[in-house]
């Protein structure tokens, strides 16, 4: 049976002890589920703290971002072999890395294989801008990132991995169009079959698929209903804990009322 996954992206906002008030307040708005696993991406400044202060069962930390070297002269950098031990998850390949920080598509690909290898489940995040869905790109470049970026792992190691599909276009600090639930559906159902068509169906099938780009409070069910969208990643609306409860109850729910996807 499988979980749905809630990733708060806090991106660049918090310092450590805003970061502290959040974490205190979402520990008592939300509750513990088997069935819904709720991931934190705090500034790397405040993973170490926040380590310390989450209880696991409630929370797990992802890193936004790290460098695909374990260790070297990279000055300003910190690696996966670093975060190893504080997170579960490492975010990788965001658009917003992609388009201001010119992280290409092998850049992604040494990076997902940088957190595989360090024991850390990369989510690997793909999508298309709103140009290239104008002209009828988007399946090419979706297609392009998610065969990179899983090119040097194995059927195993895709079991474990969780890609998101964040359509540029839906990002709030982008255009902030909200993505109907057919177009999330449909591209993750493709995504799925490319992995289908490389690694086979039990990869496919066990690995999760995101959805990501203004999921809020109102949006969230309609994504989580949807036969191939295992949760989401949450930007704006996760810096707010009232919102982002909303959101991790609305996984629930789905959950519940359909027990094939976890149940409890
Ligand atoms: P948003 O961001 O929820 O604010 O649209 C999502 C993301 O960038 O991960």
């Amino acid at each position: 049976m499988k979980k749905k996954l809630i990733i708060g992206n806090w991106k660049m906002h918090l310092n450590t002890h805003d970061a502290s008030v959040l974490v205190h307040r979402l520990h008592i708005t939300i509750p513990v589920h088997r069935s819904v696993e709720v991931v934190l991406a705090p500034s790397m400044l405040s993973l170490q703290p926040l380590s310390l202060e989450i209880d696991r069962r409630q929370f797990k930390l992802a890193a936004q971002n790290a460098y695909y070297k374990d260790e070297g002269a990279f000055t300003g950098e910190v690696s996966y072999d670093m975060l190893r031990d504080l997170v579960h998850y490492a975010i990788v390949g965001h658009s917003e890395r992609r388009i201001y920080f010119n992280e290409t598509l092998e850049v992604v690909r040494e990076k997902t294989a940088a957190a595989v290898r360090n024991g850390i489940v990369p989510i690997v995040c793909v999508g298309d801008t709103s140009q290239e869905r104008s002209e009828g790109e988007s399946k090419r470049v979706v297609h392009d990132q998610v065969t990179t970026a899983v090119q040097n792992l194995t059927s195993e190691d895709i079991s474990n991995i969780v890609i998101a599909y964040e359509p540029v276009w839906a990002i709030t600090t982008f255009d902030g169009v909200v993505a109907k639930p057919s177009d999330i559906q449909d591209m993750l159902a493709y995504i799925r079959s490319i992995i289908l068509d490389l690694y086979g169906a039990q990869a496919a099938e066990d690995m999760l698929l995101l959805n990501g780009g203004s999921v809020n409070p109102d949006t969230a069910a309609g994504y989580f209903s949807l036969p191939d969208c295992d949760g989401a990643i949450v930007g704006g609306a996760s810096l707010n804990y009232k919102s982002f409860a909303a959101i991790v109850a609305a996984a629930y729910q789905v959950q519940h009322e359909n027990p094939d996807n976890g149940g409890q």
